[in-house]
């Protein structure tokens, strides 16, 4: 096959990018990303900040653009988050107690339902817990205590059940402390009863980046019967170095039956958040990198 979506789709798999709408209008962005790609996630504009600045106003206009977008040309969407530390709007910082659980899960309800039926799967909680494995001491943590993660994942399943929902975080790309006290959780909210279907795998790396387990730590958590997926997945470096590491990637997802498809989390050099990395497969112009060959070859089953 031809492009990344549809080299994914022969194993089922699909390939996607995180966008933003305010590039629609730039021709090379839309072309390059309605070609190459067949899942879409919000880069930014289905976080808390952007979909409910004020309590109980819900503003979807740059979601629903990607969704259309998706819609319109076969592909799926990810859905990028509804709970995480960072990007909430000010008003949730001055809650406390049953304030937040409350505006929490309102805030499940009204984003996850506006878009009910619409998304593959949905990053429920985002970056929960320390490089030591321990829990980040964020606003839910430490003002919901630690059943907010289980009480998230519940309201996401009650609004909107026909969506996967994942757990998602970076430094997870080999078997550490962070990962392996993720995989805990998981294993207990299996136990439990606690809906969670995927893990996301974030995937922020660089050319030199240590992927000796990468793929056994993909295929521990597949083994406890959840789906896993590349989510955020960027590689600074260049050449055939970033190259060599985008395809071990790629190639460790293929290896890994539950591993059911890949997010770049962008779709050029030009506007990622690490740009100076320029961590991704199309060029600043939207020429195909070196990273982009091996890529696309690993995908049709070089
Ligand atoms: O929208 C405002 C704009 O109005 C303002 O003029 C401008 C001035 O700085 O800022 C704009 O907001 C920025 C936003 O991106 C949209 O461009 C924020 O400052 C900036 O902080 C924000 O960065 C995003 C970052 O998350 C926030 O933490 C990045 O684009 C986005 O790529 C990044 O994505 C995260 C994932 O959600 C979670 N995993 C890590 C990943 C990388 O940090």
């Amino acid at each position: 096959a031809e492009t990344l979506g549809a080299a994914a789709a022969q194993s089922g798999r699909y390939f996607g990018a995180a966008v933003a709408p305010n590039y629609f209008g730039e021709a090379g962005y839309a072309s390059t990303m309605d070609r190459e790609f067949n899942s879409l996630v919000a880069e930014n504009a289905m976080k808390w900040d952007a979909t409910e600045p004020n309590r109980g106003q819900f503003t979807f206009g740059g979601g629903d653009q990607i969704v259309s977008r998706a819609q319109s040309r076969g592909m799926t969407v990810r859905g990028h988050t509804l709970v995480w530390h960072a990007q909430y709007p000010g008003w949730v910082g001055g809650l406390s107690g049953n304030d937040l659980r409350q505006a929490m899960v309102s805030h499940i309800n009204g984003v996850a339902g506006h878009y009910r039926g619409k998304i593959h799967s949905w990053d429920v909680v985002n970056e929960a817990f320390e490089w030591d494995g321990s829990r980040r001491q964020s606003i839910f943590q430490q003002r919901l205590g630690g059943g907010y993660i289980e009480e998230a994942f519940r309201a996401a399943r009650a609004a909107d059940p026909g969506a996967k929902l994942c757990y998602n975080d970076y430094g997870t790309d080999g078997v550490n402390a962070k990962s392996t006290a993720i995989y805990n959780m998981v294993v207990d909210f299996r136990n439990r009863g606690v809906p969670i279907d995927c893990v996301g795998f974030q995937s922020h790396l660089d050319w030199n980046s240590d992927l000796s387990s990468y793929q056994s730590n993909l295929q521990r958590f597949a083994n406890l019967g959840v789906d896993v997926q590349i989510t955020e997945l960027d590689i600074g470096g260049s050449g055939t170095g970033q190259a060599g590491a985008y395809q071990r990637v790629t190639q460790a997802c293929l290896a890994v039956a539950r591993c059911t498809g890949i997010t770049v989390w962008g779709v050029t050099d030009k506007y990622s958040w690490r740009s100076s990395a320029t961590p991704l497969l199309f060029d600043g112009n939207y020429q195909k990198k070196t990273a982009y060959a091996s890529v696309l070859a690993a995908l049709n089953g070089a």
